[in-house]
């Protein structure tokens, strides 16, 4: 498929912004229009100082909104649509799980909708014309047993938090576009990522940012779940991959490879933190570790068979974790403006009290 009016849907959040970024420096002759509601976790400055600005957009907007993404797709001549938005922290699906029906259910409802009005009945166009990509997690395929093999892409469906369950609903609804509809879809389900505009209420920047504050390093449960860790920008490269090559229909899973328990992920920080700032009052950053309560249907373990797209599409090269958590600590420390704005927000403060504050702490 030849991409040319990219319509990215949650642009302005940390997975959708790296992917315009992507777009824009590897795709000289697409246009990306980015839609975004700019929840609380969509961040207009993710957006600076793109490569080559000329060629981009953004639109404020809510992927509910059936009628304005109907008008965006004619007015800009839409021809391909990658759905990023979403609510995505599994811990606050767990206070209030009805965001997350709402945007991650009906939402990728309204979006498809809105693409077979327009694509399929008004403009009358093919598969070779158009295509809907919709971006999953490794969340949906549930909980892995340490003697069972990685999640490929026909392992059966069993989400266990809100958070995954409205994630596998968009997959099922997205796949069943494809074969009622004829709408030409793929799915990406992809593990865990870090690196540069993360919301800092995730486990890597909340680590790097708690541990230069001196503020402890609260590890759900006894942190050796395990996670299947994945550069943000070896994601979005996979992701632009499948646009230009995947199969129509088909599903593909995207995995960093390496498998690391929670604490050893954290332990890394800690250890790169005392490297690149060998001055921190706090060092060494290990001692802050602390073991909190955990998370209710905590899932012990993910794992990515990434086979297919690397036989069927030709997938490689990531980064080591190492290096990866390396850049990613010099971003946040050289970012110091982009986390003072958000921390600054009350609803942030707030969601760390809610998230936080009753937590049991063990040793
Ligand atoms: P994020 O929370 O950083 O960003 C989500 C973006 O979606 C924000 O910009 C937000 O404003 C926007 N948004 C939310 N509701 C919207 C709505 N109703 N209409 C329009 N925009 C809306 O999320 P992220 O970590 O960048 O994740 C992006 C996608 O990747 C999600 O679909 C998520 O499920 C998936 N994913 C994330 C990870 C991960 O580790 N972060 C892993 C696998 C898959
Ligand atoms: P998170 O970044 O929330 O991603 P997800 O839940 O989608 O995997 O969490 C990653 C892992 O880190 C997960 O096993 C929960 C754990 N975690 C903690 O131990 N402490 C924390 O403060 C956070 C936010 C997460």
């Amino acid at each position: 498929m030849r991409l040319s009016r990219v319509l990215v849907t949650g642009g302005a959040g940390f997975i959708g912004s790296n992917f315009v970024r992507r777009l824009l420096s590897a795709d000289p002759q697409v246009s990306v229009i980015t839609f975004d509601a700019l929840t609380y976790a969509g961040n207009l400055a993710n957006l600076d100082a793109l490569p080559d600005p000329s060629r981009h957009s953004f639109i404020r907007g809510d992927i509910c909104d059936e009628e304005l993404v109907i008008n965006v797709i004619r007015e800009h001549r839409v021809d391909t649509i990658v759905n990023f938005a979403a609510e995505t922290h599994v811990d606050r699906s767990i206070f209030d799980a009805a965001p997350f029906l709402r945007t991650n259910v009906m939402g990728v409802h309204h979006l498809l909708e809105a693409a077979r009005k327009v694509w399929l009945r008004e403009w009358g166009w093919g598969p070779d014309r158009c295509r809907f990509h919709h971006i999953s997690s490794d969340e949906v395929y549930g909980s892995l047993e340490p003697h069972e093999p990685p999640f490929r892409e026909d392992t059966p469906y069993a989400p266990n938090s809100p958070y995954a369950a409205s994630k596998a609903a968009a997959d099922h609804l997205v796949r069943s576009y494809g074969v009622t509809h004829g709408m030409p879809v793929t799915i990406t389900n992809c593990s865990n990522n870090y690196g540069r505009f993360q919301f800092p209420e995730k486990l890597v920047p909340l680590m790097i940012l708690n541990a230069l504050e001196g503020v402890p390093l609260p590890i759900y449960g006894d942190g050796r779940q395990v996670r299947d860790w994945l550069h943000v920008e070896d994601h979005v490269a996979a992701v632009h991959l499948v646009l230009r090559k995947g199969s129509v229909g088909e599903s593909y899973n995207i995995g960093g490879g390496g498998n690391h328990t929670n604490l050893e992920v954290v332990e890394t920080l800690c250890r790169l933190l005392d490297k690149v700032a060998p001055d921190s009052p706090h060092a060494p950053h290990r001692a802050l570790i602390q073991f909190v309560s955990d998370r209710p249907g905590h899932d012990r373990r993910y794992a990515m068979d990434t086979h297919k797209i690397e036989r069927e599409l030709g997938w490689s090269g990531r980064r080591t974790l190492e290096d990866g958590l390396q850049g990613t600590i010099e971003w946040y420390l050289a970012n110091a403006g982009w986390v003072a704005e958000i921390r600054s927000r009350p609803d942030y403060q707030e969601w760390l009290d809610r998230n936080y504050a009753s937590r049991e702490v063990g040793t």
